[in-house]
């Protein structure tokens, strides 16, 4: 248990190098209920706790995930479940070596005086909250800022709001022995171009390292969550994969110090192949002083969740899906997918 107020750096520093290691990246599972529930609801299901526990232990489950997925972030309630063999899903993700992780923040609610802005919540019981998940297995955590692109956004005061709030959450965290996962997320809702995507990227990426340096937070210690630089999803032109990953790849050395270990990037409503595709690039690119990998939600989840359906007789298809695009993008952390791989299975 680490000692509240000092840092084990060398602790924290194993535990991102594993997070990031060659081959490996992270499945982020950790959809509020409510977010949860929209996903079930694609599928004409209710949300229930057990069905919500179901899908995510069929994932924790799925034998040669650990190939490929080096950590597990979990909601709250995911890590208080028990699985139907009785056992906690930390001990479950634990017993394949790979580390069990946990969402922390309150999620992004409106900001006072910052109209169509959102800061994240969650600052105020943090180090308790930390203390306790430690105890129950986690060791790294996740915090979301969101910046909304618009007419006139982001503001300088929303930016610096949430890179604010992250630095505090790195500092606590790793205080309380767990990685944090720091994740400024540019949101591609809305008509922007990979330009302007561009900009308030590197505006918000200079915030946030400037504010974990006054923090005093350790860069070896922390993974850091970033959006690609990307075209809105309804941006009149949509960059190429080669223009975005070049495009990433420049912004992401302009301002991200090469002692972080890990960039593990969120998919953001890309697609499964489109998310696959970019980090492949950007590694087949030449990559950067850090390991350039995954921490997928949608990208990694989307086809397994449709192939489950939530009916108990699908679970083994479901998992050889997700299996397989946990390989794909296990092959594009070394810049060695290609297309064609999507028709190869080689776990069924
Ligand atoms: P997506 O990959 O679906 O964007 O989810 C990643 C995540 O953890 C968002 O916080």
């Amino acid at each position: 248990m680490p000692v509240s107020g000092c840092m084990d750096r060398e602790a924290l520093e194993a535990t991102a190098r594993a997070l990031a290691a060659p081959g490996k990246g992270i499945l982020a599972a950790d959809e509020s209920t409510p977010t949860m529930g929209k996903r079930l609801a694609q599928l004409g299901l209710p949300n229930e706790p057990g069905l919500r526990r179901e899908f995510r232990e069929t994932l924790f489950t799925a034998p040669g995930m650990e190939q490929h997925i080096s950590g597990v972030i979990l909601f709250d309630e995911t890590l208080r479940q028990a699985a139907s063999d009785g056992r906690g899903m930390a001990e479950i993700l634990e017993s394949q070596g790979v580390i069990p992780g946990i969402k922390v923040d309150g999620g992004a609610h409106p900001m006072d005086d910052a109209p169509g802005e959102k800061l994240t919540a969650g600052l105020n019981d943090l180090a308790e909250r930390c203390a306790e998940y430690y105890e129950l297995g986690a060791r790294f955590d996740k915090w979301r800022a969101v910046i909304t692109v618009g007419e006139g956004l982001p503001t300088s005061p929303c930016v610096q709001a949430n890179a604010d709030a992250l630095a505090d959450y790195a500092r606590i965290s790793q205080e309380a022995g767990l990685v944090p996962i720091v994740e400024p997320e540019v949101l591609m809702d809305g008509t922007h171009s990979i330009g302007r995507c561009y900009e308030v990227t590197e505006c918000t990426l200079n915030r946030v390292f400037s504010a974990l340096a006054d923090r005093g937070v350790h860069l070896p210690g922390i993974l850091l969550k970033p959006n690609m630089v990307i075209s809105a999803i309804d941006a009149a032109n949509c960059a190429g994969v080669d223009e975005v990953a070049s495009e990433t790849l420049r912004c992401l050395k302009a301002t991200v110090p090469a002692d972080v270990p890990g960039i593990m990037f969120l998919s953001g409503g890309q697609s499964e192949v489109e998310a696959t595709a970019h980090l492949n690039t950007m590694n087949a690119q030449g990559g950067g002083p850090w390991e350039l990998s995954f921490s997928y939600g949608r990208a990694l989840q989307q086809s397994a969740l449709q192939t489950w359906g939530g009916d108990a007789a699908n679970c083994a298809a479901a998992q050889a899906v997700f299996v397989q695009r946990a390989r794909l993008n296990g092959a594009a952390r070394y810049g060695r997918y290609a297309a064609g791989m999507e028709s190869e299975w080689t776990n069924r």
